[in-house]
Formats: C-alpha cells, structure tokens, sequence
C-alpha cells in the first residue's frame, strides 16, 4: 500500500533529505538553456542535486520539467521525484474565463469540465499539481482577487470547490492527465481589511465558521489533495504559523490527510507581521502550526535541522510533513514513472487542441450575464445594421485571458472585433475612443496606468452618429483586476466613463460590453443604456463567445456570484447580511435607522441577477414536511417569452430566531432549468438538516428549532416565500 512505501522510504531518509522534501523553490531561469548560475539559481542547483528540494513551481513545458526532474531522480541519493507546481488558475495556455466569470455560470458541469481540459493540458505540458481552486469567499470588490474566486456565497462557492477539485483530480490522480489540486487560501485572505491586499483580517467565529470555512470543508470533502495557507494574519496570528487553523481544524478535526504549502515567502513573512524575530524563528512556528512545506522562503532548508538538532523542533512533526507530501508524490504516481507528464509528443498534440477550445468556448458562453436588455435591443439582428465598435478592449487580444495567464501567450484570445466580424450581414465599424495604456507583463504594471488622452473621442463620436447600434466595450484591462490590484474606485477606469457619456449624447443604442474582473460601479450606465452585457475576461474565445451571445446564436443564462455596489461607499455589500436592530425605514424622514443617508442600501444588480432573452415566470411554491429537519420544496416554472432559455432558479432560507442572528438570506438550492416557451415544469428542492443548521459559536453544528421562511426566484430579489417550523433542536 502506499502508506507501507511511504513509511519504508522515510526510514531511509537522513534529516537533510526529509527537510529537502519541505522544500520548493521557483524555477524561473532557464534549466535547458544558458543557466545563470550565480546566486540564488546556484544554490537551487547544488540543493536539487543534493535531494534537498522536493517541489518546484513555474518550471513548464515537457523539457524544461524533464530537466529539473532528471536532476531528481538520477542525480540525488534517493531518486525522490519533484512534484511540480503552477498556478493552473483557469487554464494553462488556453484559457477559459477567470473563475469569478466561470461561478456566474453556477453550471457545475461546465465548471468541472473547464478544470478537466486545464488539467489536460497542464499536466500535457509537465505539471502535476495546480494552485487553484481559490476557494476565498469574499464581499469586497475593492480586492483584486475576486476574481480568482467564486464570489461571496458560501453554498455556491462549494458546490464550485467540490465541481473543480472533482475536474482537476478526476476520479484517479495517477492518471497523466489530471493534477492534484490546492484549495486556497488558508484562511481568510478574502476578508482583507478595505480590501487591500495582504491586510489584515479580524472576523469572528460566526464568519469563520459559517461563511469562511463551508467551501474548504468542501474541497476536503471532494478529495482536496494539497492546502495553501495564506498571507494574512487571522485575528492577530499569521495563517502561515496559525496552529488553530493548520492543525486543529484542518487536519485534526477534518482529517485532512494532504500537504499544506505556504504561499510565496509567507514564513518570512511573519517577521514583518510582527510574530517571529528572525527566520529561524518563522520555520519554527510554521512548523510547528502545520505548514508542511516551504514556497520560496529558504526558511526550512536553512533552518529547520538545526532546529530539530536543538530540540527546539520534534522530529516527529518533520517526519509528518514528509509523510504527507511522499502520500501525494506516490498517488500522482511519480514513483513508479517520473516522466509520465514529460511526453513531447503528447504536449504537441494536446496544447490547444480543439477538444480544449471547444469546453473554454462553452464555458465562456455560459458564464456571460446579461444585466440590463430594454425594448429587446438584443440579440442584435442581422438585417444590414451599421453597427459601430466603440472601446479599446473590443480589439484587444491580451486583456480577454486575464489575470493568472502566466504560460499563456499576449494576443492569443479571440477580439470582440474578430468575434463580431464573423456575422458579415451587418456592417461593423471600429474606433477605439479612448486607450487604456498598461504595462508590458503582468509583474510590470504600474499604478498609474489609465490615460487622459481623448484625442481618440472625435473619430468614435463621428462613427457613433452614423450608426444604427453602438456596441462598446468598456471596463478593465485584464491585468488590471488579481493579485495586488486592489482598488478604490470601481467605476470604469481612465476616461472610459467620459468616452461612455460621449457617445451617449449622439446615439442612444448602445449595447455596453463589460470586461472586469470585478464588480464596478455602473450607476450611470444602467440608468441610461439600455443594454448591457457582463463578459468579464472570457478566455481564449472571448471574442467568439460574445458574439455568438449579442447575435443570439446562444442565450445567456449567467447570475452573477457577487453584488454590484451602486457606489464604492456601500463595499462590503452582500446579499446574506445580518438584519440589525434597526433594518427598516419606520416613517417617512425617520433618520434613525440603518441606512445611508447619501445612497440606497440596496446593490445596483443583487446577487443571482441575470437575464435572458425569454423571461421566465415562478409560481405555486409549496412545501412538504417529511420528517422533524426534511423539507421537500416544489416550485413551478414557466418560460413565458418568445424563445427557448435556461433559468438558474434559486432557492434560500432564513431562520428567522436563532441562539446566534443569522442572515437574512441564505441559498441552499440552485437549479438549471431549460424550458421552451409556454413550456412548465414543476421543480422540486430538498431541505436536510446540513442546509437548515448552522454552527455556533462552540463550533458544534446545530439545528434550532423554530420558523424558517423559503424563498425561491431568479435571484436574490425572491418573487416566492413560504415557510415552516422545525420542531425539535438537534446537534452534531
Ligand atoms: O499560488 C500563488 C498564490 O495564490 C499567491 N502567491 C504566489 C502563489 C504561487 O504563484
């Protein structure tokens, strides 16, 4: 069994070779070309050769994986194999959407098909382990890194978990074309203060318990092989030296039996956190809390033996961290052959091929939301329109593939302009109005990257007057939402908004295109343009796949995974709030209650919003108690419009006393229904005992009894509600 080689190959193991194991460093120089082998590249040789390293992370391609891997296998004592890293985040070369984009989707099965194909190809090109999924929920649009996540829902955020880690390990990890996978990040990272990046993060045990941890409880229940903790301090602890977090809920009380790596120098980290006084001191709390291995610190290979030799360490945490990282090692099947994930000819053929953007074109069409469509502007009809293309991002290759692109080449995704050129009935004019300069790669971005040029306003001005339809494309660059991209306005960067308004002022029909990573702040646009269209960063066939959405060709059913702020004052703003003391307006000019005295509470677009090119009607909700905590929920639905559409219908619940307040609003229940029109369907949803409890402050799971409101609808601005009693209390 692999736990008997496991334990065999550790008897054998000096503790250099143990720590070697702990140990990964990223490989960027060049290993098959000129090799720098000076400095740090230097000693990252000599410890690779001497069996001190026992992953690598941005080393890619078959060669440049066989490379290091031989390095591995023949040239070190023990012949240990590399398990070797990258941030497979939404596709390797061929992109698919970025993953906030992918959760509109709430389609399970084109979400875990999308891992499958990224796995594919990933593991097609020597990688054998992903850091993804990101299973951060957060509330804060301000947080660049909303976009590598599933939103701020916790039911819909594990559903997704468990829907990518099934798509990135399949059914058999041994196979060469699936990867291990790492739910991320470990914990709380998507409750940064203000959302800045890195913060600091304080939540109580309610928001742990209920909201952070359901989706990693999920991936561990899907087979999660690998963790990454995280970079933030959780109530005054680093995550990387948080013992709470490592040891007694994860691998104590959830049995985790994976590795947990720390993010990108997160040990050392925790000297500027204020925790450890030197790097010695990092490896030893981290060790000692449960980060089993070591991302670019050099903490554990400098200091660790030492630290065991001092008695300051137990050999025994060592030997467990090792034992766990040879587990996935022999589940991948690296023992039994190193090079199974280093076949050149199997790279050539897989990497793009149409199997793989075929799935990415799907799951970009399903992840469009369509936000705002008066008087049936869209789709677009092919009658000889003159239809003018207004936006920098319309034309742009590189922006549509997004954050997290590393291996991914700059112009390989498909333009709005090229997307749209493929309907020749109508006559397509492009001007691009207004840039959005940015820099060259991803690491090379500055700050200040919108320009105030206008110089392009007269020439998209005179196109937008001679048109029939305007479709603009408008939003952020794609590098310009991910990680340390906070930001603080969320309107339309640069002099977007201006260019918006511009064009406004000579033709009315416009069809805004949005490409963001993130929620923005629209307020504007949805009072006065008509249509609107969120595409998000799409991948390799953005282009395609909004074109195929504006003329039709497929009908968008996307919700969106998080609430649109009207204005960035209102961030963070969630749908499953708590109700306060004070929620409701008590008479007209009543000051005293919890409001704004400036701006609405309500979010400009809910949670759960999107439409279609149909509409859908819901009626006879009606539930049936079955035992003390089973429900069965039954809803009718109608396609009450002129064509066939899909509807994510929505089902959530509110216990409306608990021992501890809970939200308003929770969702428990999603499903995809088709329906022709005048078609109806009767759907029906289960309510247990998981749904209905939640846990407290003890951290025991609890289902109190009392009343339960249901609501169901289209999103989280419910059209139906009922309810029921739970009658007796139950813990788990
Ligand atoms: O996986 C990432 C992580 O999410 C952020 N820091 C770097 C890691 C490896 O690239």
């Amino acid at each position: 069994s692999i736990e008997k080689k496991v334990a065999d190959l550790l008897s054998r193991m000096t503790l250099e070779e143990k720590i070697g194991q702990m140990n990964q460093y990223n490989g960027f120089w060049d290993v098959t070309g000129p090799q720098p082998l000076d400095g740090d590249a230097a000693k990252k040789y000599e410890h690779l050769r001497k069996g001190y390293v026992g992953s690598m992370l941005n080393v890619r391609g078959v060669k440049e994986v066989r490379a290091v891997q031989k390095i591995a296998v023949e040239e070190t004592r023990l012949g240990i194999p590399l398990i070797i890293g990258f941030d497979v985040i939404h596709g390797y070369k061929t992109l698919s959407p970025i993953p906030l984009a992918e959760a509109a989707s709430w389609d399970l099965e084109a979400i875990k098909r999308s891992a499958q194909v990224a796995a594919k190809e990933s593991a097609a090109a020597g990688i054998n382990w992903t850091f993804a999924p990101m299973v951060d929920i957060s509330r804060d649009a301000r947080w660049g890194r909303v976009m590598e996540g599933a939103g701020e829902d916790p039911y819909l955020g594990s559903e997704i978990a468990m829907a990518r880690v099934h798509g990135f390990q399949g059914d058999d990890l041994s196979s060469p074309e699936t990867i291990a996978a790492c739910a991320k990040h470990w914990a709380g990272y998507g409750f940064s203060e203000s959302g800045r990046d890195y913060n600091t993060v304080d939540v109580g045990t309610s928001t742990l318990n209920n909201i952070i941890f359901p989706p990693f409880r999920a991936a561990v229940k899907a087979g999660v092989r690998t963790f990454m903790n995280s970079f933030n301090e959780l109530n005054g602890v680093p995550a990387t030296g948080n013992a709470y977090l490592q040891r007694d809920i994860l691998k104590d009380a959830w049995q985790f039996d994976g590795f947990v790596v720390s993010d990108w120098g997160s040990i050392n980290e925790m000297i500027a956190h204020g925790y450890a006084k030197d790097k010695k001191e990092a490896a030893e709390l981290s060790v000692i809390a449960g980060s089993d291995m070591d991302m670019e610190s050099y903490a554990y290979v400098d200091e660790l033996a030492n630290l065991v030799r001092e008695g300051k360490v137990k050999e025994s945490l060592i030997d467990d961290a090792v034992k766990r990282i040879l587990r996935v090692k022999f589940e991948l099947g690296l023992f039994e052959d190193p090079y199974k994930y280093c076949d050149e000819i199997r790279e050539k053929e897989v990497t793009g091929s149409k199997e793989i953007q075929d799935a990415v074109l799907d799951m970009a069409k399903k992840s469009i939301v369509l936000l705002k469509n008066e008087n049936e502007i869209l789709p677009l009809k092919t009658n000889g329109l003159n239809i003018a293309l207004i936006g920098a991002l319309a034309a742009d290759k590189t922006s549509p593939l997004g954050s997290w692109r590393i291996a991914a080449e700059d112009s390989t995704a498909v333009s709005v302009l090229e997307g749209m050129q493929k309907y020749p009935d109508n006559k397509l004019t492009y001007s691009k109005g207004a840039d959005l300069t940015i820099g060259k790669t991803e690491f090379a971005i500055e700050l200040n990257i919108n320009t105030e040029d206008k110089s392009g306003f007269p020439e998209a001005i005179e196109t937008a007057k001679k048109a029939d339809i305007v479709v603009m494309v408008l939003g952020e660059h794609g590098f310009q939402s991910g990680e340390a991209r906070s930001r603080t306005d969320l309107g339309l960067p640069g002099v977007q908004q201006e260019l918006l308004e511009a064009i406004y002022k000579v033709n009315k029909n416009i069809v805004l295109v949005l490409n963001n990573g993130r929620p923005l702040t629209i307020t504007w646009a949805d009072k006065h343009i008509p249509a609107i269209v969120e595409a998000w960063q799409l991948g390799t066939q953005s282009g395609n796949a909004i074109a195929q959405v504006l003329y039709g060709n497929y009908n968008p059913s996307g919700k969106l995974p998080m609430s649109f702020p009207r204005n960035v004052g209102q961030v963070p703003i969630y749908y499953n709030h708590k109700n306060t003391g004070r929620p409701v307006l008590p008479a007209p000019n009543e000051v005293f209650w919890s409001h704004y005295t400036d701006e609405s509470n309500d979010p400009l677009y809910p949670f759960g919003h999107g439409l279609s090119y149909t509409t859908f009607a819901y009626t006879n909700l009606m539930v049936d108690k079955v035992s003390n905590d089973i429900f069965n929920v039954s809803v009718d639905i109608k396609n009450t419009g002129k064509v066939v559409g899909k509807e994510v219908m929505q089902l959530y619940i509110q216990d409306v006393f608990s021992s501890i307040t809970r939200p308003v609003k929770e969702l428990k229940g999603f499903q995809m229904v088709e329906l022709k029109p005048n078609q109806q369907q009767t759907i029906k949803f289960n309510l247990s005992e998981n749904d209905l409890g939640f846990f407290n402050n003890e951290g025991e799971f609890v289902l109190e009894p009392g009343e339960f409101k249901v609501y169901v609808g289209g999103s989280s601005k419910t059209v139906l509600e009922s309810n029921f009693i739970i009658e007796k209390q139950s813990i788990k």
